[in-house]
């Protein structure tokens, strides 16, 4: 193992101290897909009292938009979307955009974002909610694949006697995405430094205030 660097405080770090901390993490290419397919195979037998577990859910989801022919981040996306099911009740689809963002497209990062409240057209008006909530993302770029999303793939999720397939289908998809050199595949703003890359434009901050 690496010998770890001695700085107590970020000031007094040195340049040569950071390239060390750089090609560690660069050498963990294949540990956030693990941990990604450790989270989704958590929701397993967490019943949320829906009629199929989120696990299910999100194999039900992933094997629709893979039958419909859609692009392979898209199809991964499907499988990881309700990740934050259980971590991230209050603001799941966030929780799932963030892990995704770096290694997928603007479009695919938006239906994600965008899905939680996309989804409310199909069971808003049930809860004595507008179900066109989502129109105030009208003109966002993401706003017809999102609207499909959620009404081809999503919300018709929840079959017990839909066959989807096993997680091992999707694991090489899934592997391929999060191998990606992160932020290449869309447009977020952002430093690089060392094989570093910061997000310049994180949740819905910009710079000079919100957007
Ligand atoms: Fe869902």
């Amino acid at each position: 193992m690496t010998e770890t660097t001695n700085f107590r405080t970020m000031d007094e770090s040195t340049n040569a101290d950071w390239q060390r901390v750089a090609a560690s993490v660069g050498g963990d290419s294949g540990g956030l897909a693990d941990l990604v397919l450790g989270m989704l195979t958590r929701l397993k037998g967490s019943s949320l009292c829906m009629p199929v577990d989120p696990y299910e859910h999100c194999l039900q989801t992933a094997t629709r938009a893979f039958k419909d022919g859609a692009e392979e981040e898209m199809v991964v996306c499907a499988l990881l979307h309700d990740i934050g099911d259980l971590p991230a009740p209050q603001n799941h689809a966030e929780f799932a955009a963030a892990i995704l963002r770096p290694y997928v497209s603007d479009e695919a990062h938006g239906v994600v974002l965008l899905h939680e409240i996309f989804q409310g057209y199909h069971y808003f008006a049930k809860v004595g909610l507008d179900r066109n909530l989502r129109d105030r993302f009208r003109g966002h770029p993401s706003f017809a694949r999102a609207a499909e999303f959620c009404a081809n793939w999503d919300q018709n999720s929840f079959d017990k006697n839909y066959e989807s397939m096993p997680l091992a289908a999707f694991e090489p998809m899934l592997r391929r995405v999060f191998a990606r050199p992160p932020y290449e595949t869309n447009t977020t703003p952002r430093v690089d430094f060392m094989g570093f890359r910061i997000n310049m434009a994180p949740g819905n901050l910009a710079p000079g205030g919100t957007a």
